[in-house]
């Protein structure tokens, strides 16, 4: 059956130094081979979209290692079992997990992102977000390391993000004040309108200097940071005593490797206001995700959070869709739906 089938894929063509964009890749076609004993295949539904990925790219140091030069570009996604050698995936399991870029892909069930089953009556998308590793990025950074406590103020930046939108609504959820920095009037309408921010900051169009001092001087207890360079800056010198900073990410940076993001000019203020500044990575939880996943789904479930998607149809998309989330083309988690 497999031997019929042609699959499409994108690999790694160059490694880009600045903008990631589709030059950078190379768009192939190839039969899809047998199964060895242990394998199956798997028919990709949903590709999942991540600023890491821009990351990954660079063949510098990193949490993991660089995706090589030739290789299927790494992603996260789901799909369905459609042949199997393996004594534990059957025809019709839906699955989850690093399939790549790729109409199909032969899996053995391990790897950086191991696969999962994804049950019958779940999106087949929300393990790629809410309940994968979107979702549990916002549920540790913040619950375990911003420690939010009710009536204190969350500052998020990226907040109408995938990441930064759950964030916003677990700590309305434990009783904070909320406010928001995201680009463009709609994203901000959408965090205050639906998701029940308390505040926002436009940053496209405000002064986000001035909407801090109106909005928290100096009463920023928790900022969860997934910009940084001068939102950063300007968020430190607004920090309560006792502040915590979450340091998710940086995307303002690009993740590109000719120069290193600026380090923040502000940062005597963590000494002035005896504030935490911690980074962290998600994939350091693994063993607390399914307690995690479990609570984010009773939210969903409970109508307390909810979950927004950007979808764009095609493999052909797929590039495109990686440079996107570095100019906020993105609302919503980014998919490409083959
Ligand atoms: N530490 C971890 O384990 C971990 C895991 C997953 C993700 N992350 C980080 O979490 C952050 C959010 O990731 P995500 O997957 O949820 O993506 P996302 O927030 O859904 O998409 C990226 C968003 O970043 C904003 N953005 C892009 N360039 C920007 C710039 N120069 N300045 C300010 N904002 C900019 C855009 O929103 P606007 O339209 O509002 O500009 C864009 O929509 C990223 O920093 C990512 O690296 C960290």
């Amino acid at each position: 059956m497999t031997a019929a089938l042609i699959n499409k894929k994108w690999t790694l063509g160059s490694r880009p130094q600045t903008t990631v964009s589709k030059e950078h890749f190379n768009f192939e076609t190839e039969t899809v081979r047998d199964l060895a004993d242990g394998e199956f295949l798997v028919k990709n539904q949903y590709l999942s979209f991540e600023p890491a990925q821009r990351g990954w790219l660079n063949d510098v140091r990193s949490y993991v290692p660089p995706v090589a030069i030739g290789e299927v570009m790494r992603s996260v996604a789901a799909g369905e079992v459609i042949a199997s050698k393996h004594a534990d995936y059957r025809v019709g399991d839906r699955v989850q997990g690093g399939f790549g870029w790729q109409e199909y892909a032969i899996s053995d069930g391990s790897g950086l992102f191991p696969v999962t089953k994804v049950p019958g009556d779940m999106p087949l998308s929300y393990p790629l977000h809410i309940y994968g590793l979107t979702g549990l990025t916002a549920y540790f950074g913040l619950l375990d390391i911003g420690q939010p406590k009710a009536g204190e103020t969350v500052l998020i930046s990226g907040a109408a993000g995938a990441t930064g939108s759950t964030v916003g609504q677990i700590a309305k959820l434990k009783g904070c004040r909320v406010i928001g920095i995201a680009g463009g009037r709609a994203k901000c309408q959408w965090l205050i309108d639906e998701l029940g921010y308390d505040a926002v900051i436009d940053y496209k169009s405000e002064s986000v200097d001035e909407r801090l001092q109106a909005l928290c001087k100096n009463n920023i207890d928790v900022f969860f940071d997934n910009v940084g360079g001068d939102i950063l800056d300007s968020a430190l010198v607004n920090m309560a005593n006792r502040g915590r900073i979450v340091l998710c990410g940086g995307i303002s940076s690009g993740y590109q490797v000719q120069e290193l993001p600026p380090g923040p000019k502000n940062y005597m203020q963590l000494v002035i206001r005896r504030c935490h500044m911690e980074g962290f990575i998600v994939l350091d939880h693994v063993d607390r995700y399914p307690a995690a996943t479990e609570q984010l789904m009773q939210w969903v479930a409970e109508g307390k959070i909810l979950v927004k998607e950007h979808i764009l149809e095609g493999i052909e998309q797929c590039p495109e869709a990686l440079a996107g989330l570095f100019s906020g083309q993105n609302f919503g988690k980014q998919l490409v739906k083959i």
